[in-house]
């Protein structure tokens, strides 16, 4: 397993003392289609802690969403072990799984995923429904709807919540998006390219969004990204190449960076 608190050469030494959240080793994965085999994960080893920000990068095609889906127990790896706070993916069954990833884990989905015949509102409260089930959900709905609602404003959507997706922009399907993640309160956070559709303007919102909530009650999260000034201000940025995590520096916190 790498040891991703080791400091790169000129860094200082300090020891990462929070606890290991997600802690990852030996993932491999391969695609079989059409007799030819393609090996996109090749031995990922990789650890985060609660409360750090995570980017990981790599060109188009390496494996990132691959990984992230199996990082997020939405697809299982052909080998190797994920364990979620002590909890080792393996020993639970696939409702038992589903169960702790809709309660603990939200997923922003490089591509949306929402449910078109839905309005955003009711996309949000998606994650409370499976939550609670439907003989429970009479009792939650309330509730649920006041968070999704107050969700649904947080990413400035309010005026938009009884649309549905094909009424929305991508950059505001890509805010309901987060919101549906965040509908559980996760206690992690997986983004496959959350600024990826968005203009500039729109990216900044989006990161904003994202690094408040870490700053604000320390969310843990995985980001995928090709936008450099987001990964520039992740807590630590890890590599996928060649089916590997490769290299990881730690960054500075930095409030602004110029690119
Ligand atoms: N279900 C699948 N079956 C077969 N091959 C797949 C499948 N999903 C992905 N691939 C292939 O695996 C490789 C990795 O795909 P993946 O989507 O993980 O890449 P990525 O790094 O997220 O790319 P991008 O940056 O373009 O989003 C690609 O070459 C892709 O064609
Ligand atoms: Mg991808």
């Amino acid at each position: 397993m790498s040891d991703l608190t080791t400091p790169a050469a000129g860094e200082s030494a300090e020891v990462d003392t929070r606890r290991v959240l997600l802690d990852a080793t030996g993932l491999t994965k391969t695609y079989r289609v059409g007799g030819h085999k393609l090996e996109v994960l090749k031995g990922v080893d990789m650890q985060v802690r609660e409360g750090e920000i995570l980017a990981i990068l790599g060109t188009s095609g390496c494996g990132k969403s691959t990984l992230l889906h199996v990082l997020g127990w939405l697809d299982s790896a052909d080998e190797g072990r994920i364990v979620f706070d002590g909890t080792d993916r393996s020993t639970l069954g696939s409702s038992e799984r589903a169960h702790l990833r809709n309660r603990v884990m939200g997923f922003v989905f490089q591509f949306y995923h929402l449910l078109p015949e839905l309005t955003a509102l009711e996309n949000v409260l998606m994650p409370s429904m499976i939550q609670h089930g439907p003989l429970a959900w009479r009792k939650h709905k309330k509730a649920a709807t006041q968070r999704a609602q107050a969700l649904l404003a947080l990413v400035g959507l309010t005026e938009r919540s009884m649309h549905r997706p094909r009424e929305l922009s991508g950059g505001e399907r890509q805010r309901v998006a987060i919101a549906r993640a965040l509908q559980n309160q996760p206690r992690f956070l997986f983004c496959d390219e959350p600024t990826g559709n968005l203009d500039g303007a729109t990216a900044e919102d989006v990161r904003k969004l994202l690094w408040g909530l870490n700053e604000k009650q320390g969310q843990t999260m995985v980001i995928v990204t090709h936008d450099a000034k987001l990964a520039a201000q992740a807590h630590r940025v890890v590599h996928l190449v060649d089916g590997r995590i490769e290299s990881n520096r730690q960054l500075d916190l930095v409030e602004e960076v110029d690119l």
